[in-house]
């Protein structure tokens, strides 16, 4: 039986490839993705999540949600993603209509229809649309069977700010509320994502699966890398957020450890920092499943083998 999931997402290409690893895999089956305001405004998120599926062939449901962070000004990130989110490659505009119902709506009601323990969230972006759903009913808190998100850092530091990682950062209020909601969390840091990098062979895979979503992959893939590697000096470029969706095919390609992860909402220093007691040091309780490691191979053969089902 596969895995009932709602992505949470604010497409940016790596969002892409992971909604693409998920639409691509019989384990999961994909009820809808939900937009939220993050690497770029709402109404560009909402449309790169429409023409995502419709580059994929497989028809999901898309609900646009919150336009702006709880409490604070939008940050947004073209200076990785580009002006539309998704530079690298000219898609078509969408015909794929936008559902008319709020995100938030749609989670609640959702996860109220369901029984119990059933709908797995994936938040890829700033958890605006998850909190404030988890505000307006609280009831559906306990429903929900697990958040395995991308978002925060530990020994890696941040990606926005020296302390934050960008999707905590945009909405630190928010992921407060759900790092304390007391639902089952599986956390991908930036610890584990800058371990998935990219390399050139398998950009040049993606490219010679000879498919619109080979080729969209492997543009995309080769926008932002140029932007990575520069900011990294690294080879290649962190493919953060399919991380969490290969997580949920194969759990056995991470490694982790359950501690407690606290998000900081006041400092103007480390604004949005997750702090992960890592080492055990307080006797706070654990919530979060805060991974630190990938292997890399195994990822990467994942997602070339799902990537060329599309
Ligand atoms: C996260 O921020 C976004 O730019 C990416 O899509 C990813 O979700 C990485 O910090
Ligand atoms: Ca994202």
């Amino acid at each position: 039986m596969s895995r009932k999931i709602i992505i949470d997402t604010d497409p940016g290409q790596d969002d892409a490839v992971a909604i693409l690893l998920a639409l691509a895999s019989a384990e999961l089956d994909v009820l809808a993705l939900t937009a939220v305001a993050g690497n770029v405004p709402l109404p560009l998120t909402e449309r790169n999540a429409r023409q995502i599926v419709e580059l994929a062939s497989k028809p999901t449901p898309v609900y646009a949600g919150c336009d702006a962070p709880l409490h604070r000004i939008l940050v947004t990130a073209e200076h990785v993603h580009g002006k539309t989110g998704l530079d690298g490659i000219p898609l078509p505009d969408p015909t794929h209509p936008l559902q008319a119902r709020h995100a938030v709506d749609y989670l609640i009601d959702t996860l109220r229809a369901h029984p119990p323990g059933t709908i797995t969230l994936c938040p890829l972006g700033p958890l605006t649309n998850i909190a404030t759903a988890f505000q307006r009913a609280p009831d559906i808190i306990p429903r929900v069977a697990e958040i395995v998100l991308m978002g925060g850092g530990c020994f890696e530091g941040g990606n926005i700010t020296p302390a934050a990682e960008f999707n905590i950062y945009v909405d630190p209020e928010a992921a407060d509320i759900v790092f304390k909601s007391g639902v089952s969390l599986v956390v991908m840091p930036l610890d584990v994502t800058h371990k998935a990098l990219t390399s050139r062979a398998w950009i040049e895979e993606m490219r010679a699966l000879g498919t619109p979503v080979g080729h969209a992959v492997a543009s995309w893939t080769d926008f932002f890398e140029r932007f990575d590697t520069a900011k990294y000096g690294s080879e290649g470029a962190p493919l953060h957020d399919p991380c969490v969706i290969a997580y949920l095919i194969d759990p056995s390609l991470f490694t982790g450890r359950h501690i407690n992860v606290e998000i900081e909402t006041q400092s103007p220093l480390t604004l949005g920092m997750t702090v992960a007691d890592w080492w055990r040091v307080t006797d706070r309780e654990p919530n979060a499943m805060f991974m630190g490691g990938v292997d890399r191979e195994g990822f990467y053969r994942l997602l070339t083998e799902r990537l060329g089902r599309l």
